[in-house]
């Protein structure tokens, strides 16, 4: 029933702006060609906005655009005249959007998150009726999404928080999707949504119903801590291969284009060979080196640092790709204190330039399987609190295609969670393991090589300490808790025996007997 552009004839018209009544389009459409209602409608026309909504519009669903400034809808009219008469009808006043969509009426919201969320749903609610629903396809922050979703559910709306992830290429083509909330909403869109999402082969449509509440939101923010952690380690690698092992702009965009044919293939791999590759066009030499170093930001990676502390779940390789881009902002302190500690930090060991790229593929390789681990554990720990009875396998599945962090990497994190979904850390599982001890000495090569020639690689070495305290059965945690008895009676447990102690530590160590 719900497929609908084909028996809908004038829908597949050439697209145009309808005034849909009173409020004065630009072209008014004779009454004899009253319009058909449309499935869906999306407001908000930034690029991310037009390209999802053409994307639509391409699967086959009439969609509806609205946007407060008026250009917008107009050039997304245009763009999908000229990419194909796509079936994408643009409104200048939100009644008349809103009113030209099918009952029980979707809205897809893509604004900026925070306060222009909370504008654009009190535009829409004022026009849209019980049963109608509101996703928010935007980076918002898991609590906003829950607190609009109970203040919608009072006015008989549903809800959902819908990461979407790919960048404008993605939204256009097929991003990957993670919607979190009402699941009567998702049923009622889960078809669009299959067909929009990113294909991949023997896996299916990158989109998946996460789980109730701000899950959607809360699953995109962790995936951007992640893709944080990823672009750390490969600008790690780039570094290492750079300074200590002299590789050219030429070589590195070979040694990354090899690299992405074997285990490391995924979109940030292949991009980064592709940017190796670009000459300065204002200049002479490549581009990438004419890059200022300071990295930007926007606050998903902040918020996924932070709730992993809440959630007291270790992430220092996501911890240290945050660390890295604030010292990255500090470009005048760090050009000030470079002259302070000026000298010669090569260690002038001979450096193997073969045995080193293979040594920093695995090094790579074994980081990234830590990172993974720390961010699939947020997530665990977050859906254990929240009761949310989120499936990490699925989660690793549709984040295979569409998204920034797609990987083939990722079909092993799924297969991981296939086997054993209760999983408690993704480097047990006996693939993973395996593949860690397999890299690990080239590995610490890596770090050491890095360490002496005064290097850094905060992602690396996290994981590789993660690692190493994660894998001991005793660490000198004994020592910290001893101290936190000595000098604020907190007790201890002991190894040999159950119970709680506290031991007068200052007495005896000082008492002259
Ligand atoms: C419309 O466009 C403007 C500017 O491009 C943007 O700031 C605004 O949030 C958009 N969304 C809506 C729903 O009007």
């Amino acid at each position: 029933v719900r497929s609908f552009a084909s028996s809908h004839p004038d829908l597949r018209r050439s697209p145009g702006v309808a005034s849909g009544g009173a409020g004065g389009g630009i072209e008014a459409i004779p009454a004899r060609y009253k319009m058909a209602l449309t499935r869906i409608g999306l407001a908000g026309l930034a690029v991310m906005g037009q390209n999802l909504a053409l994307n639509i519009a391409e699967k086959g669903f009439p969609i509806s655009v609205y946007n407060r400034t008026t250009s917008k809808v107009d050039e997304t009219v245009q763009r999908a005249k000229l990419e194909g008469n796509l079936p994408l009808y643009g409104f200048h006043d939100p009644a008349s959007f809103v009113n030209s969509i099918q009952k029980p009426r979707v809205v897809i919201m893509l604004v900026k998150a925070g306060a222009p969320v909370d504008q654009t749903i009190a535009t829409l609610a004022a026009h849209l009726e019980q049963g109608d629903c509101i996703v928010d396809g935007g980076n918002e922050w898991y609590e906003n999404t829950e607190r609009r979703e109970k203040a919608m559910e009072e006015r008989g709306l549903l809800y959902l928080g819908m990461g979407v992830s790919g960048g404008e290429e993605g939204a256009r083509h097929g991003p990957s999707m993670m919607p979190g909330g009402s699941l009567e909403a998702y049923q009622y869109i889960e078809d669009i949504l299959l067909k929009v999402s990113a294909q991949v082969p023997d896996s299916g449509p990158c989109v998946t119903y996460i789980g109730k509440g701000g899950s959607g939101n809360f699953v995109k923010m962790v995936h951007n801590g992640i893709e944080y952690g990823d672009m750390q380690l490969i600008a790690e690698a780039y570094d290492v291969l750079k300074s200590v092992g002299k590789l050219t702009n030429g070589e590195l965009q070979q040694v990354f284009a090899e690299w992405n044919k074997g285990e490391l293939l995924s979109f940030l791999v292949e991009i980064t060979a592709d940017i190796f590759s670009i000459k300065d066009d204002q200049g002479e030499g490549y581009l990438v080196d004419k890059v200022l170093d300071k990295t930007g930001m926007k606050g998903t990676g902040k918020w996924t640092v932070q709730q992993a502390a809440e959630l007291s779940v270790a992430a220092p390789t996501i911890e240290a790709s945050l660390d890295s881009r604030f010292l990255s902002g500090l470009k005048d302190e760090r050009v000030a204190a470079s002259k302070i500690f000026q000298g010669d930090y090569s260690s002038g060991e001979t450096v193997n330039k073969a045995q080193l790229i293979e040594d920093v593929r695995k090094a790579l390789y074994a980081s990234k399987i830590c990172s993974y681990a720390q961010g699939m554990n947020i997530i665990k720990a977050k859906s254990t609190e929240k009761g949310w009875g989120l499936n990490l396998g699925e989660l690793a599945r549709i984040w295979k295609g569409g998204c920034i962090i797609r990987a083939s990497f990722l079909d092993r994190i799924k297969k991981a969670y296939d086997r054993n979904g209760e999983l408690a850390n993704l480097l047990i599982d006996p693939e993973f393991a395996q593949e860690i001890m397999d890299r690990q000495a080239a590995w610490r090569r890596v770090v050491c090589l890095a360490i002496n020639n005064g290097v850094s690689t905060p992602g690396m070495s996290a994981s590789l300490a993660y690692f190493d305290s994660y894998r001991r059965d005793r660490l000198p945690a004994n020592l910290v808790q001893a101290q936190r008895d000595y000098f604020g009676a907190h007790t201890y447990e002991r190894v040999d025996m159950p119970g709680s102690f506290h031991t007068e530590w200052y007495k005896i160590a000082n008492s002259k007997i």
